[in-house]
């Protein structure tokens, strides 16, 4: 999603449709504005941001106001989904995920506030409401706009960005953030509030970044900054040199890089309010099916396509070892004209980023006539699987641009992991501390993530190595097979270097005819039960003259005596090093692409959603 405010000496309607448009990019299911003017003045729409314009009246008038173009999380694209969120003279627009809406939701409508849409925003709305007023039917105020938001921000739980104006405050605008970005732009006698520096980069250049718990009060006259409690804080002014391009890439060169930096916070998204370390549990609230029919699946069949396919067969793994549940995983273009053994215990999970994918839908589809119960992993809200599957489980990794798939399937690989303990405490495959770890080390991944893109020009050195080559291959066992799979499309898709994954214990049966003097072979070899199987193979392939790069742990001082490169990931459980792997080879196909000049966001011949059969 993206936010928006201003604050300043001209029409705020205009400037604000103007500054949507360039945020449009992260988001464009439905989008809205307030005017300031005496009144709260709101106008939304679903749809892009011409659909705002067109129902807005030509005499909008105001010189302050907050905007919003979203990318649906909580409910469906609509019209009362889409920000801005109002209760009484209050206006906000939110950016982020609030944990803990439900339990405030049942609270505010015990003291008698009315809920129009499905957003978690919507409580910030009223929660600040009750704080202004004391009471839903209250016209008095108990503080003053400022202390209340104050107070609300305390008490929700997740990541926010907001921008909030109130009309009985008429010179007033706030913005506040914790874990979503915001940025203060500073121009000639008015002031933006962006979740983005896209948005207003055409107005001004200067910009504050505003960070973690700080909320900014914004008036024609200037500017404040404060923490949390409210003390009075000194903010540096930065020039941003960026053009808009640039901008929307956050700096970075290309949205597949910016993508895959972003997974150090997306991962963290997906599992966000949803980990009890405390007793090993995993809520998933939006899944409908009780602990007796997840102990009664005989089989699931997992149902995807390209990458979402291998995140698939590592989610094989999962069931089969966390949960004990005999897993298939089946390409949708071939389950939709095979005749599988299907009954009403076999549990059928759909992975799709998009959500669109024709060959998935048309598989899980089929699926519901064979009477089975089904889940759609998806990162698109409201998209076509959403309707077709019985229960939905939204990965929140944000947008994706890059054609290539980066941060939409480590989201998927994260849903898959809470999937699978979620299942293995209902069947008690897994008992409270093995769970209670393997939660502890999950929510470690982001931080540990982070560590790989710190070191990334290691890994451009070696993707700048072996550019020229003609072919390439990948080698991993167990759970890593997938992700060498996926390591090989990563770089085929973007780079054209013809590229292939095996299982290690393949490579003898036929692919190692193709290895020749200097032919590079990226070995996934973590830690974990296979470690010894996996050096094995990798002698197999040095004995044939390869180029051996080694995706290794920080301490395994071993492997280096046997390979040629080491790309390095932290050590963590087996089963969630996929995560960190999948991260480093997606570096490595971007370096590589880099170097061989291609068209990295839009591979040629490739869709991001393939609708059609
Ligand atoms: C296209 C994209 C791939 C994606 C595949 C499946 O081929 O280029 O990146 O993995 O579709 O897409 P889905 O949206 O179903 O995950």
């Amino acid at each position: 999603c993206g936010i928006i405010g201003y604050v300043g000496n001209r029409e705020a309607a205009p400037i604000l449709i103007d500054c949507l448009k360039k945020l449009e990019y992260r988001g464009y299911d439905s989008a809205g504005i307030t005017i300031l003017n005496g009144n709260i003045d709101t106008y939304k729409t679903v749809g892009k941001i011409r659909e705002l314009e067109k129902i807005l009246p030509e005499d909008l008038k105001g010189n302050i106001g907050i905007g919003h173009t979203r990318w649906a999380t909580h409910g469906v694209p609509s019209t009362v989904n889409s920000h801005p969120h109002n209760s009484g003279d209050i206006s906000i627009v939110h950016n982020g995920i609030i944990e803990n809406y439900l339990a405030i939701k049942e609270k505010l409508q015990q003291e008698g506030y009315d809920f129009l849409s499905e957003t978690d925003t919507e409580v910030i709305a009223h929660l600040l409401h009750s704080k202004l007023y004391g009471s839903v039917n209250n016209t008095e105020k108990t503080c003053d706009f400022f202390t209340a938001l104050r107070s609300t921000l305390q008490e929700v739980e997740g990541s926010y960005a907001v921008t909030a104006v109130c009309s009985s405050e008429p010179d007033l605008m706030i913005a506040a953030r914790k874990d979503s970005p915001l940025i203060i732009g500073i121009g000639d006698g008015e002031y933006y509030a962006a979740s983005d520096v896209t948005a207003f980069l055409n107005h001004t250049k200067d910009v504050v970044f505003v960070d973690d718990l700080d909320l900014v009060t914004i008036r024609p006259e200037g500017v404040e900054f404060f923490d949390i409690d409210g003390n009075v804080l000194e903010k540096e002014k930065t020039t941003i040199e960026w053009d808009i391009e640039a901008a929307e890439k956050a700096g970075y060169e290309h949205f597949m890089l910016k993508e895959i930096h972003e997974q150090a916070r997306s991962v963290n998204d997906t599992f966000s309010g949803k980990l009890s370390e405390l007793d090993g549990s995993v809520n998933l609230e939006e899944l409908n099916i009780s602990n007796d029919e997840i102990r009664n699946i005989d089989r699931i069949e997992i149902i995807a396509c390209g990458t979402s396919l291998n995140a698939g067969l590592v989610g094989k793994y999962l069931f089969e070892n966390l949960a004990g549940i005999h897993t298939d995983v089946d390409i949708g273009s071939e389950f939709r004209y095979s005749n599988p053994i299907m009954n009403e215990n076999v549990l059928s999970i759909a992975i799709t980023q998009s959500g669109e994918t024709a060959d998935t839908l048309a598989a899980i589809r089929s699926c519901r006539s064979y009477g089975c119960n089904s889940i759609a992993i998806t990162n698109v809200v409201g998209s076509s699987i959403t309707r077709d599957a019985n229960n939905v489980l939204y990965t929140h990794a944000g947008p994706e641009i890059g054609v290539a798939a980066t941060k939409t399937f480590t989201a998927q690989l994260i849903m898959l992991y809470l999937l699978a303990i979620r299942f293995a405490r209902a069947k008690g495959t897994l008992n409270v501390n093995e769970a209670k770890d393997l939660l502890v080390n999950l929510k470690r991944i982001p931080g540990q993530i982070q560590k790989i893109l710190n070191h990334k020009d290691t890994i451009r050195e070696c993707a700048e190595m072996f550019a020229k080559e003609r072919d390439y291959f990948f080698i991993g066992r167990h759970l890593n097979y997938p992700i060498a799979l996926e390591g090989a499309l990563k770089l085929k898709e973007i780079s054209y270097i013809h590229a292939e994954g095996f299982a290690g214990g393949e490579l003898k049966h036929g692919p190692l005819a193709l290895i020749e003097d200097g032919t590079p072979v990226v070995a996934i070899a973590t830690k974990g039960h296979v470690y010894e199987k996996i050096l094995s193979n990798i002698k197999e392939i040095k004995a044939r003259e390869a180029k051996v790069i080694a995706v290794a742990n920080v301490d395994d001082t071993e492997i280096e005596k046997y390979v040629d490169w080491v790309l390095r990931i932290p050590a963590t459980d087996e089963l969630l090093s996929p995560v960190l792997s999948s991260v480093l080879l997606q570096l490595l196909a971007y370096y590589t692409a880099l170097a061989r000049g291609c068209s990295i966001d839009k591979p040629k011949n490739l869709a991001k959603s393939v609708t059609v059969e």
